[in-house]
């Protein structure tokens, strides 16, 4: 098969390129114009799995130019795993129209080149922030969704519809949302992590960027939860078990032959995991110790989220194999790795 993968060179997208070449004989084709990542991530993929990927530096907000620049010139493409989006998700509060533009828009022009271009498969990157605050934990793939705080969190919920809605007209195609929960860690071998521009906000890339300097406060968000520590609750995830999660995913779409032609999965865990009980695990593995305050809580955070994954384990084989430890290991290895890359003046965008 050839696939697309849209944000290729972005955190999920490239470990998930990676799983495709390490694991399947699909050949590989990226989308990605570097809003918020660098070209050498293909150079990393490229000394991960000894290829190198074609990226088309293109934004997909512009359609004249997407079948122009990539569809009339690729040949047939069989599937699309659409990781392409802001994810920021204080900077949709701040600029609603930016992320609604960015990623609606996006995934509208992927899915008119999917009907032009007579695509079978679609994987869209969707988000458990689509079940709010949710009663009852864990939340399985039937919890109400609720509407999101954020304008980040309905690009995800809308994108979910938009694509279902779809499905439901085109006879012989299939997609699928696959509701990532946190993920976190690098690959093993340190080479490939998470690499946001500027001042990260996720949790991982806080803890050690602080450990090493980079930035110079980790707040905790909170401890007055109603949580046994009182610090929030996330169900944390190694990315390249999530990575590995769309390479079977693929295998789903393109064999069994379920009636129905849009599906929701979980991608979690099913653990969950307090944001000091992540702090300890990180001074555990690194020898670090972190001196962190408390801050008050963060706008739009959830008190408690975790996964059950059943869904994903039963219908996709999908078995994660990485512990939070694991996780936060590759993460304190990617990051000296860039401490390295750093003092030898190597340019980082992060
Ligand atoms: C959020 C979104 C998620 C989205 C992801 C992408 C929600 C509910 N979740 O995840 O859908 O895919 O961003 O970026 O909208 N924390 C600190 N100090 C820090 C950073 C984080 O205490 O410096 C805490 C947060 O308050 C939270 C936990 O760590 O309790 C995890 O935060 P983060 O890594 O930012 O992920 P989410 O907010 O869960």
């Amino acid at each position: 098969m050839k696939i697309l993968v849209t944000g290729g060179a972005g955190y999920i997208g490239s470990h998930t390129i990676i799983d495709i070449l390490e694991q399947t004989n699909h050949e590989v084709v990226s989308i990605d114009n570097f809003s918020n990542s660098e070209p050498a991530t293909f150079d990393r993929i490229a000394e991960i799995t000894g290829k190198r990927v074609k990226n088309y530096d293109i934004d997909l907000t512009k359609y004249a130019t997407l079948k122009r620049e990539f569809f009339n010139q690729v040949g047939k493409i069989d599937g699309i795993i659409h990781f392409a989006a802001l994810k920021a998700v204080g900077e949709s509060v701040e600029k609603p129209v930016k992320y609604y533009q960015n990623n609606l828009n996006g995934l509208i022009n992927l899915l008119k080149c999917v009907e032009k271009y007579n695509i079978k498969h679609f994987i869209f990157s969707s988000s458990c922030t689509v079940y709010g605050n949710a009663k009852e934990q864990p939340v399985t793939e039937d919890t109400p969704t609720q509407i999101p705080e954020s304008p980040y969190g309905y690009t995800k919920l809308v994108g979910e519809k938009i694509l279902s809605d779809f499905a439901k007209t085109k006879h012989g195609f299939k997609g699928l949302s696959l509701r990532y929960f946190n993920p976190v860690g690098a690959h093993i071998s340190g080479v490939n992590g998470e690499l946001p521009k500027g001042r990260p906000n996720n949790l991982v890339p806080v803890v050690t960027q602080f450990a090493s300097g980079w930035i110079d406060r980790l707040v905790v968000h909170g401890n007055d939860y109603n949580t046994p520590d009182g610090t929030a609750i996330r169900d944390y995830i190694h990315v390249s078990d999530i990575a590995h999660a769309h390479v079977l995913a693929v295998e789903y779409l393109d064999k069994h032959d379920t009636e129905k032609n849009y599906d929701v999965f979980n991608l979690g865990s099913g653990t969950g995991v307090s944001v000091l009980e992540v702090i300890k695990a990180f001074e555990a593995e690194s020898g670090e110790r972190l001196n962190y305050t408390i801050g008050p809580r963060r706008a739009g955070d959830v008190e408690k989220i975790f996964a059950n994954n059943r869904k994903a384990v039963d219908a996709l084989g999908w078995i994660p194999k990485y512990t939070i430890n694991d996780a936060i290991r590759s993460a304190w290895k990617w990051q000296q790795h860039l401490n390295t890359l750093k003092r030898d003046g190597k340019v980082l965008h992060g």
